[in-house]
């Protein structure tokens, strides 16, 4: 088993109120204002939140502030005034790039396969004016998303993928894309979970060790 990576806490905390950085509390004041008017993908949208803030210390300190300001702002394409070519990550990516958030931009672009509905829509070239970064970060994003019902309660990666399918019907680009991507989506998690099991033995490891030296 690879060393544990995580910083902190071993067992992932939550990231409160005062611990959050600029960067996250402008995305979720912006997620507010962009997504609160739609109801249930405001709802998605905090429970995709509070997941990555749940599980930031799987990154590195430095990065817990973008997991979760990208978190807040994957799906903020969706609001009715952001929607230019009507494809969520595109727009909403174009919309934080615009305001100088390169990074923030990549990984909202990119967000839980957003590559294989961007070719079936014939947006790939623009897709990757965003560079696609392959880090725990980027697994933290889509874990999140892939673990949050359109309602915001937790849900398994695989009912959120056939919920989705439900919805859009077997012919729709989205249902198509996912089909496409469920070996990569799946990957994701899988790299997520294989985190959190390393971080929660380690962190049993160190109260055994801090208990027979007690
Ligand atoms: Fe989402």
């Amino acid at each position: 088993m690879k060393p544990c990576k995580c910083q902190g806490d071993a067992v992932p905390t939550q990231t409160n109120g005062d611990r959050l950085t600029p960067l996250s509390q402008w995305a979720r004041g912006e997620a507010e204002r962009l997504l609160a008017p739609l109801g249930r993908r405001w709802a998605h949208t905090q429970g995709v939140a509070a997941t990555a803030s749940a599980l930031a210390s799987l990154v590195a300190p430095a990065e817990r502030d973008v997991a979760v300001a990208a978190a807040w702002l994957h799906d903020g394409g969706y609001a009715p005034s952001l929607a230019a070519t009507g494809f969520h990550p595109l727009d909403g990516a174009r919309y934080v790039h615009a305001l100088g958030h390169v990074r923030l931009a990549g990984l909202i672009a990119h967000h839980t396969g957003a590559r294989y509905e961007a070719k079936r829509r014939g947006l790939a070239a623009e897709l990757d004016e965003f560079e696609e970064e392959h880090s725990h970060l980027a697994d933290l994003v889509t874990y999140a998303d892939l673990t949050t019902g359109p309602g915001g309660l937790p849900v398994n990666p695989g009912q959120r993928l056939a919920e989705v399918a439900q919805r859009y019907g077997p012919d729709h680009v989205v249902t198509q894309a996912l089909a496409e991507g469920r070996p990569a989506l799946l990957g994701a998690v899988g790299r997520v979970e294989s985190r959190l099991s390393q971080c929660a033995a380690a962190a049993l490891g160190r109260r055994l060790i801090g208990a027979g030296a007690s």
